[in-house]
């Protein structure tokens, strides 16, 4: 479980450039996320701006802590556990990764580039694994 460090080092440049945007990147996120699903607006019950805004912060720990995510699995786990318990299912993590990866593009532009996209896509991979792992034991 673990990135290299040039990975590493794409992604934190990469959010460097996403963390001042980072409302307009959640808006875009649901945006998005809901076009290719409409249907997962039901889950949601908090308000949009503050849903991005825990997304966004969780997002921002993992991004701190890629060097060392052992660190952030027990929070990991309980938030695959939650999710569970929203009705989220592991299908539904390909079509967020979908929906980030979409909007991370939009956001870095030209910076976005196969090697950063391919890095984040590594990440993802980690945190939703260990996300849906945990749902899989709290069924
Ligand atoms: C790596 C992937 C994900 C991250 C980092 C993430 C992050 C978060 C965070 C920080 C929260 C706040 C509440 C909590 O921690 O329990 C949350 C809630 C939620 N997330 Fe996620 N999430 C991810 C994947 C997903 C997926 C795949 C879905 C499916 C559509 C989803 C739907 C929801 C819903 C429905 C809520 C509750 C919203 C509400 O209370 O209205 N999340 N997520």
């Amino acid at each position: 479980m673990s990135l290299t460090a040039r990975q590493i080092g794409l992604i934190r440049t990469s959010w460097d450039k996403v963390l001042p945007i980072a409302e307009t990147a959640a808006e875009l996120f649901y945006g998005k996320l809901f076009e290719i699903d409409p249907s997962l607006k039901s889950l949601f019950s908090t308000d949009l701006t503050e849903q991005g805004k825990k997304l966004m912060t969780m997002l921002n720990t993992v991004v701190e802590n890629l060097d060392n995510l052992e660190a952030v699995v027990p929070a990991a786990q309980a938030s695959g556990a939650r999710h569970a318990g929203y009705g989220v299912t592991e299908e539904m993590y390909d079509t967020v990764a979908e929906a980030l990866i979409w909007t991370l593009g939009q956001g870095l532009g030209d910076d976005f580039s196969d090697e950063l996209k391919d890095s984040w896509v590594a990440a993802y991979v980690i945190l939703s694994t260990v996300m849906k792992d945990a749902a899989k034991e709290a069924a």
